[in-house]
């Protein structure tokens, strides 16, 4: 491959090209400022790869995602979130032993210090899951200062799934459910969220299997923007626990993980409108309203999100084996339909993403809608922890500071109050 080459006040530059595995290509524009004094601009980073990275691979022009390789429509019906956490994060699927080992350890370290929940106790009850998600994660890192990367890695992991259980029973009012040393990932959430203290775990298969599906399919999606606000903190050399506190932070957005509850706020008002479909797919289409299609659109898919495909799928399957309807599911595949053969849709390439039909089937597990961004957490906190160990152990690893142009007032002296 030759280099870019770049002209700049009749000076000619060259950089060297680097081609991924997938044939992706990015200019090196590493030493950019340095050669030619100038750097580059770009709003968002849209343009911009941040880091050479082996961990997920999307093709948004294809919609295509998989995870270390593995395509994501197999392993949501092949393998355990477990087993998805030790391909993200230690780079392969476990053999049994190891999958046996690291269910016994996030069990034992979903078991938190007693003290965590005086720090959850001091949140209002009407506060946001997310924001108590977000400070409890480093306050979690105060009660186990001391532990080696691996350990810190399992601990979040465990521990993320306790603190959201014990954010939701704290809210409603209930004794908290411990963890078993006994139950899977997913049934041992569910265990701690609907389970009765003190009780022998009672958790529905099918729903634990759904629960799993949602974990696998949140896991992780390379540069968004929680993984790359994890990447910054993380690469100031802040702990893990901190790290993933700001992940979570950013994660709560509308316009990122927060589009999951405003989803169903948004299918909900529709229903409570009469079901006008014509009237919100107006209203997203018109410049001057600031609503948006909550759940459509992506910075990289530019064809349909495989996650909502699954999500689409699972759906209808979640709601049958419950014995439940839902009137938003009809809404939601209504409002696909109109809006997939409208021309500002079509144009825009805007398909549904992974949050489209996500809220529907944690409605139809009866999770609480301002707890579904956090269950978004839930899976996508491995993912992250993935990206963080990734850009530590980064030969290229450097603090991320970024540049920026100037565009302000240029020198002058300050004046006298009386004359301001
Ligand atoms: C996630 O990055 C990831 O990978 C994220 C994620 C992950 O797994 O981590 O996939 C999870 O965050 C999914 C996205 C969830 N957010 C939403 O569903 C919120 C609604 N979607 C949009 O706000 C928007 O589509 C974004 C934020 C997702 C993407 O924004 P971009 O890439 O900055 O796109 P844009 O705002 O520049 O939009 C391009 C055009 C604009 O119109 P024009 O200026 O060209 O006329 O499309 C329009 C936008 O107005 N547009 C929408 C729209 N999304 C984009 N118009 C109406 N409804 C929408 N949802």
């Amino acid at each position: 491959m030759s280099n870019a080459k770049l002209t700049l006040d009749g000076t000619d530059h060259e950089f060297p090209l680097v081609e991924g595995s997938e044939g992706e290509v990015g200019i090196d524009i590493a030493k950019l400022r340095g050669t030619t004094g100038a750097v580059a601009l770009d709003p968002g980073y849209g343009n911009t790869g941040s880091c050479q990275s082996a961990i997920t691979f999307i093709d948004g022009e294809n919609g295509v995602l998989r995870y270390r390789g593995y395509p994501i429509e197999q392993l949501a019906e092949q393998v355990t979130f477990e087993e998805v956490i030790n391909l993200l994060v230690w780079g392969e699927l476990p053999d049994e032993a190891r999958l046996k080992e690291l269910r016994a350890t996030l069990a034992e370290y979903a078991v938190l210090d007693e003290g965590i929940k005086k720090v959850l106790e001091g949140f209002p009850k009407t506060a946001h899951p997310m924001a108590m998600l977000s400070s409890l994660m480093t306050a979690l890192g105060t009660f186990y200062p001391d532990g080696d990367t691996e350990e810190e890695i399992l601990r979040v992991i465990a521990g993320t799934s306790t603190l959201a259980a014990y954010i939701y029973r704290y809210k409603q009012g209930l004794d908290y459910v411990e963890p078993s040393k006994d139950l899977d990932f997913a049934s041992n959430f569910l265990h701690m969220m609907y389970g009765t203290p003190g009780e022998e775990p009672d958790v529905d298969e099918t729903i634990a299997k759904a629960i799993d599906k949602l974990l696998i399919l949140h896991a992780d999606h390379e540069q968004n923007c929680s993984a790359s606000t994890t990447r910054m903190v993380g690469s100031a050399m802040a702990s893990l626990y901190a790290s993933i506190s700001a992940g979570v932070g950013a994660l709560s957005g509308p316009l990122h993980g927060g589009a999951n509850q405003k989803v169903l706020e948004m299918l909900q008002a529709i229903q409570d409108d009469g079901g006008d479909l014509e009237k919100y797919v107006g209203l997203a289409k018109d410049k001057s309203s600031d609503f948006r299609l909550m759940g459509f659109g992506h910075r990289v898919y530019k064809n349909f999100d495989p996650r909502a495909k699954i999500l689409g799928a699972s759906a209808d399957d979640v709601l049958t084996a419950l014995g439940k309807d839902d009137p938003l599911l009809d809404i939601a595949r209504k409002l696909e339909k109109v809006a997939l053969e409208d021309e500002f849709f079509v144009k825009r390439r805007l398909y549904p993403n992974v949050d489209f039909y996500s809220g529907i089937i944690y409605r139809a597990l009866e999770i609480p809608t301002e707890m579904f961004t956090v269950m978004f957490a839930l899976g996508r906190a491995s993912g992250w922890i993935a990206q963080w160990q990734e850009m530590r152990n980064d030969p290229a690893f450097r603090i991320h500071r970024p540049r920026q142009i100037y565009i302000g007032e240029n020198e002058r002296d300050v004046p006298p109050i009386s004359e301001r």
